[in-house]
């Protein structure tokens, strides 16, 4: 679980990101897809070129659901049950695309952010993306 100061450190980068959350998504997503190619697999029905309105929509929405991680850093489980659902039981994404999506974030993250995102920051940042993957995996098995 996260300590007080890694709460501390996401909640207070979450303030800025928030206002660029749409961007910070799509961009997230088009890092997924044009560095690790086979998570379009999942995607067969959305346009995935550079701009497209289903890449900044889709990017906005997962965004969002980190933004209820985000609020609710102490129950993240009970805030993302329905998409921990979703994505085990309707979508069966193989759970190693989620660290992928992860380090995408991350790196979005990092680059809209250069100067907030200190060694701390990232390690925080990891840990708590780290834990909406495993929410949105407990459910496989
Ligand atoms: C749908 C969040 C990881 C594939 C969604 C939705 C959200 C979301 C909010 C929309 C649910 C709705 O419309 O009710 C997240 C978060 C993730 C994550 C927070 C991890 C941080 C992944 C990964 C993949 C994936 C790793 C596959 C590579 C999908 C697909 C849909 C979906 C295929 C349905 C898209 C559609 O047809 O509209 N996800 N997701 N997700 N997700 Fe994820």
């Amino acid at each position: 679980t996260l300590t007080q100061a890694e709460k501390a450190a996401v909640v207070a980068i979450w303030g800025k990101v928030a206002s660029q959350a749409d961007a910070i998504g799509a961009e997230s997503l088009e890092r997924l897809f044009s560095s690790f190619p086979q998570t379009k697999t999942y995607f067969p029905h959305f346009d995935l070129s550079h701009g497209s309105v289903q890449l900044r929509g889709h990017g906005s929405k997962v965004l969002g659901a980190i933004g209820e991680a985000v609020k609710n850093i102490d129950d993240i489980g009970g805030a993302l049950a329905k998409l921990s659902e979703l994505h085990a039981y309707i979508l069966r994404v193989d759970p190693v695309n989620f660290k992928l999506l992860s380090h995408c974030i991350l790196c979005s993250v990092a680059a809209h952010y250069p100067n907030d995102f200190t060694p701390e920051v990232h390690a925080a940042w990891d840990k708590f993306l780290s834990q909406v993957s495993s929410v949105l995996t407990e459910k496989y098995r």
